[in-house]
């Protein structure tokens, strides 16, 4: 079915019509159309189009599509150019004539902004509560193994040491952000379309505030034409997805090595891994691997609507037709994504003598030791070359951090007192690091309890 026709003289090319039509995919915004047509023939009836019967029969057809809708046979056959056709398609067969008001001072325009807001909402808030599981999750794992002491890394060379739990933490930070970004981006979905014709503003004096409350919406737009021509809360929400998934991917690059045979640090659970159809000895880090490429499918989406929006004329354009594929399917691979991780957090387990070893046996302490003699008093240039000298003397003479004796460390150079041969151990170092956001056991132990106030927090 067409919702125009009266201008042309012979109807539309089969090819056209395959070319144009948008239901194979806009079909999953049909119970957000029909909540939108409720609240509209509400409105209709307000300004005196529709009588109450009429009204609250239309509505009635309304809720009846929506049900049928959930059935798979609902689309079958369905030739209709979008879901807004098939919707109006379906309220002729059950209301009738009645059905040909529903559209009246109102344009696919302003209710393809409507229904796609009202889907992004409600995906939204379904990805922040996975977001906000994974958060647990982590924090679970952080707590789980809170003295670990792993290496830190600085262009994949160990750097400092840090506990497990402040490297877990700094992930959460990110995904923290992450929520807050979705959220940033609900308050700009949130703002209600409707009202604005095609790009002029509706001919008819609608109440847009009142339908506005109706459907949850916080504020209405301000302006006809930007709605025509506005897609940034779909871009804000790409945006927003991108980041999740690059620390997603980053996070996935980390235990892809980490549960490797060259770090050995992590096993990842069976249920999340894959054997190879030859090697029989393979456990391969599939899911990890899946999450790392898909980031790559949602940059593109991103990156899909900005070219197909930054040379658009005012207002729409049937260009826009685009954003709806790469923003469900952003949508779809967060969403999958961020189940996946979780799974792989609550199947992960740490073997923390071996990032602990690694630590132990390379030069990861030689700041702490620099630090200290600055501490004492050598200023800060020289304590580093000293330091630094005491790590090639070990490096040509074998020896790890833990072979040295206090007397052969004042014997190196006079500046290192005799206690400084503690620091010869991470953990020791690390004692220093207590300013906030440090890696300091306290200041850990206080992020830790800090991480899940705040999960709490959203919790409730
Ligand atoms: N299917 C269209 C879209 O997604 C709905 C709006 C159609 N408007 C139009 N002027 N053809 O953009």
């Amino acid at each position: 079915m067409k919702l125009w026709g009266g201008r042309f003289e012979s109807g539309p090319n089969e090819v056209f019509e395959r070319f144009s039509g948008s239901l194979h995919f806009d079909k999953r915004l049909i119970d957000a159309d029909c909540r939108g047509s409720q609240a509209f023939a509400r409105e209709l009836c307000r300004v005196g189009i529709l009588t109450l019967d009429e009204r609250d029969l239309l509505i009635a057809a309304f809720d009846s599509i929506r049900t049928e809708a959930r059935s798979p046979e609902f689309f079958i056959g369905a030739d209709d150019e979008d879901v807004h056709t098939v919707v109006i398609r379906k309220l002729k067969e059950k209301a009738g004539v009645l059905a040909d008001k529903i559209h009246t001072g109102r344009s696919r325009n302003e209710q393809v902004s409507l229904d796609s807001r009202l889907w992004l909402r409600e995906t939204i808030d379904s990805t922040v509560q996975l977001l906000t599981a994974l958060l647990e999750s982590l924090v679970k794992l952080a707590r789980q193994y809170h003295g670990a002491v792993i290496p830190g890394y600085t262009h994949t060379r160990r750097a400092q040491a840090v506990l497990w739990p402040h490297y877990i933490l700094a992930y959460f930070e990110m995904f923290a952000r992450d929520r807050e970004r979705l959220l940033e981006t609900r308050k700009r979905v949130n703002v209600f379309p409707l009202g604005s014709g095609a790009l002029a503003g509706s001919g008819f004096p609608f109440d847009r505030d009142a339908m506005a409350r109706e459907l949850g919406f916080e504020a209405i737009t301000r302006n006809s034409m930007d709605v025509s021509a506005d897609r940034d809360w779909a871009m804000d929400f790409l945006y927003a997805a991108s980041m999740t998934m690059l620390h997603l991917s980053r996070i996935s690059e980390d235990w892809i090595l980490y549960s490797g045979e060259e770090f050995q640090w992590m096993e990842l659970g069976d249920g999340v891994t894959s054997g190879s159809s030859l090697m029989p000895q393979k456990k391969n880090p599939d899911s990890l691997e899946l999450i790392r490429g898909k980031s790559g499918r949602v940059f593109a989406s991103l990156t899909s609507i900005y070219i197909m929006m930054k040379g658009l004329p005012m207002t729409y354009n049937r260009d826009m037709q685009e954003d709806k594929e790469p923003l469900f399917d952003a949508a779809d691979q967060l969403g999958a994504s961020l189940e996946m991780m979780k799974a792989v957090v609550d199947s992960a387990s740490l073997k923390p003598e071996i990032p602990a070893a690694a630590a132990e046996q390379s030069w990861v302490v030689a700041t702490d030791l620099a630090e200290a003699l600055a501490r004492a008093g050598t200023p800060f240039h020289s304590a580093h070359k000293i330091a630094g000298r005491l790590v090639l003397a070990s490096v040509q003479a074998g020896k790890k951090p833990a072979d040295w004796t206090a007397d052969e460390l004042t014997a190196f150079a006079p500046e290192f007192a005799s206690d400084m041969i503690r620091l010869m151990h991470p953990a020791e170092g690390m004692k220093t690091r207590e300013l906030p956001g440090g890696t300091g056991p306290a200041a850990v132990a206080r992020a830790l309890d800090e991480a899940e106030a705040r999960l709490t927090s959203w919790r409730t």
